[in-house]
């Protein structure tokens, strides 16, 4: 199991060009607003406010790098399909994302958040596309667990891992996750521990 020793929070970057350096194994964190992206962080880490939380959509902004164990880095990012959000925020966004997620050498894993309430929308398989043409391995982790009823979880779970077979970068299986009751914690922290003993 992946034990965080420690966890600190480095930069937050407006650019791909302006992230850390350093050649360390790195994960990011990504979905829809407001799905739970900082949440699950800090439930990860087992530090309450490491990563700002909101109840409002667009908390975090820009591309926040955290050194864990000062050997790996975890990356908060800002969440898409955030309707309200100005134009000009939007698109400096997709613009600055995408261009993290096509250059960023390092990233060995990217956990794309889907609320259990919502399951998938339209912009998270817009989102995966993407990731697949990249490509770039990545995993679906279902947020706030807590919020909804176990048979309705089993359900989105059987209908996610048939969708994702037809995502080429989709990892198969899907992380059920609840910051708030800290579900899949150590499931998550297995993958994590995984992915760094994995060569490179
Ligand atoms: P942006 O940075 O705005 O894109 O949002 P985010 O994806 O980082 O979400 P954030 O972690 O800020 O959480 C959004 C809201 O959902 C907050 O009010 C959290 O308290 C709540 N929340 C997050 N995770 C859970 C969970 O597992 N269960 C419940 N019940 N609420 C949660
Ligand atoms: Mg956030």
């Amino acid at each position: 199991l992946m034990e965080v020793k420690t966890i600190e929070y480095l930069i937050s970057s407006p650019s791909e060009a302006m992230c850390p350096k350093e050649k360390r194994a790195e994960v990011a964190f990504i979905g829809r607003s407001n799905v739970g992206k900082s949440s699950l962080i800090n439930m990860l880490s087992n530090k309450k406010e490491i990563a700002k939380v909101s109840s409002s959509p667009g908390k975090t902004q820009m591309i926040n790098h955290y050194l864990v164990n000062k050997d790996m880095f975890w990356v908060d990012l800002p969440g898409y399909g955030f309707a309200q959000a100005p134009t000009r925020v939007k698109d400096n966004w997709i613009d600055q994302s995408l261009a993290y997620f096509k250059t960023r050498e390092q990233l060995i894993r990217v956990f794309v958040l889907v609320d259990s309430r919502h399951g998938l929308k339209k912009s998270d398989e817009e989102f995966m596309v993407f990731l697949d043409s990249v490509p770039i391995s990545y995993q679906i982790v279902l947020t706030k667990c807590d919020k909804t009823k176990q048979t309705e979880i089993d359900q989105l779970k059987t209908d996610l891992e048939l969708d994702l077979k037809k995502h080429s970068a989709a990892f198969p299986d899907v992380v059920l996750t609840s910051a708030k009751d800290k579900i899949g914690l150590y499931e998550l922290r297995g993958v994590l521990l995984k992915l760094l003993q994995s060569p490179r």
